[in-house]
């Protein structure tokens, strides 16, 4: 799993304790959260966790089952242009929190039982060099 923009590691951390067997990767540019996290890992021994400082947009992404995102309205562009742009993500899904892809159709879209209705998006990833 890779959450991309990891924070703080809220929803890193809560994956990665309830999938101990699973690899929990994150990639995260601001200091910071980075730095938070990567401390929140060492003394927790999250020992399935792997933090990465790094712009996802640009980095070689290790194959991964399952991309998970909260962003915003640009950073998802952003992001559907990667995703167009090379096969890395084939395969795979995207679950997004709040904010969709602009020109993809979700396979499902769920709705939060809080106080906004926050939408979650669940993408199928096609392989765009077909
Ligand atoms: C709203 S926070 C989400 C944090 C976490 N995923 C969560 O749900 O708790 C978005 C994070 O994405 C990071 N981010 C945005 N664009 C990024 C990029 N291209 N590469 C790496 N991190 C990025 C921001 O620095 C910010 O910390």
């Amino acid at each position: 799993m890779i959450d991309l923009g990891s924070g703080w590691g809220g929803l890193l951390f809560a994956l990665a304790r309830k999938y101990p067997d699973r690899p929990v990767i994150g990639y995260e540019l601001s200091w910071l959260p980075w730095i938070y996290s990567q401390a929140y890992r060492v003394i927790f021994r999250l020992k399935n966790v792997c933090i990465y400082r790094k712009d996802f947009l640009t980095a070689q992404l290790p194959q991964a089952a399952l991309l998970i995102c909260y962003l915003h309205p640009k950073g998802m562009q952003a992001l559907q242009k990667r995703l167009s742009s090379d096969g890395q993500a084939q395969n795979s899904m995207l679950i997004s929190s709040t904010f969709a892809l602009p020109d993809h159709q979700p396979a499902e879209t769920l709705r939060l039982d809080d106080l906004y209705n926050t939408p979650i998006y669940l993408y199928r990833l096609f392989n765009p060099k077909r």
